[in-house]
């Protein structure tokens, strides 16, 4: 597949995904309508949808059915959306910025924007757990439920998020900052292949492995752009404000090896995450051009 044809696949997986998100939502008029309107502002304003895109290319290189991996999908996006709310508010990293609009608390208030992160999460499990999803098992949506919210409890994405508000203008060691990083963000980026996989019915131990290996990879590699891209980039490119983590000195990997070393162990990352991806041959084209997207910076 060339490389047009693959931007063509990712933009059409996404508009189906947000079609299927729209529709499993509460409406934005339906009562609390501030709630329900909050909701749909942090969740249609411009996020790449890496997330869902995991499981949908996860699920491709088994031939799953995409309706088997939309509750999935939509609820990782929720669940990443939620997280994003929460982390801009003035308690955590006081950012008024998202995807270059707003953050949630500046367009509503405080409390909407705390509801709205507590509703996203509720709704992400409700989906998930949904009876109406028949395509997919009891038993499947039992194991997702059960992975996800031990990706996104406090020994995953919140327990990151305390471990990166408690390592503010601290020294960690590598080790340190990676369990730091795998938690806030690369537990639910392997959570969202691991879906993929439980949705999808031939995968062996082995291939599991290997996706599992790759999403690892790929959780600290996308954290890392992300601590990279604070430092080199502007608010036109990044659609939050730059620099934020060096004021609020943030344990980040720039920080704590440098901006060279930083992007030297992104690249190391990406190389071991294309390995992963090799025997999977063309089925593994999805996720191979999310990885690809996940480069080293330059602006
Ligand atoms: C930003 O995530 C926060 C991190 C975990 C680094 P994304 O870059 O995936 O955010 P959106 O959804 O595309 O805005
Ligand atoms: C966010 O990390 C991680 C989670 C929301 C779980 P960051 O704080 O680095 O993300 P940005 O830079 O605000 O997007
Ligand atoms: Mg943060
Ligand atoms: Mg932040
Ligand atoms: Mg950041």
């Amino acid at each position: 597949m060339s490389k047009a044809n693959t931007t063509d696949v990712v933009e059409e997986v996404i508009v189906q995904f947000n079609e299927v998100l729209l529709e499993s939502i509460p409406s934005a008029q339906q009562d609390p309508v501030l709630l329900h309107q909050a909701m749909h502002y942090v969740l249609f304003n411009g996020g790449k949808r890496l997330r869902p895109l995991l499981v949908y290319f996860t699920g491709q290189i088994f031939n799953t059915q995409l309706q088997r991996l939309h509750s999935p999908a939509c609820a990782v996006e929720l669940l990443h959306a939620y997280s994003l709310v929460h982390d801009d508010l003035p308690a955590m990293d006081d950012d008024d910025y998202r995807r270059g609009k707003l953050s949630c608390h500046k367009a509503f208030d405080e409390a909407t924007a705390i509801l709205v992160g507590d509703a996203l999460q509720a709704l992400a499990f409700s989906l998930l757990s949904a009876t109406h999803f028949s395509q997919l098992s009891a038993q499947k949506k039992l194991d997702m439920v059960y992975q996800l919210s031990i990706a996104v409890g406090s020994q995953g994405m919140v327990g990151g998020q305390s471990l990166d508000l408690l390592s503010e203008g601290k020294q960690l060691s590598l080790d340190k900052l990676n369990k730091l990083h795998h938690w806030k963000t690369g537990a639910l980026i392997q959570a969202s292949v691991e879906l993929g996989i439980i949705a999808s019915d031939n995968v062996n131990e082995p291939e599991a492995i290997r996706l599992r290996e790759f999403a690892h990879c790929l959780g600290l590699g996308f954290q890392i752009q992300d601590d990279i891209k604070d430092v080199v980039g502007d608010i036109n490119s990044l659609g939050k404000k730059p620099k934020g983590d060096m004021a609020k000195k943030k344990a980040t990997y720039p920080a704590m090896i440098g901006l060279d070393q930083a992007k030297d162990s992104l690249i190391d990352l990406q190389k071991k995450a294309e390995i992963c991806l090799e025997p999977f041959g063309n089925s593994a084209t999805g996720l191979r051009s999310l990885l690809r997207s996940i480069d080293v910076p330059c602006f």
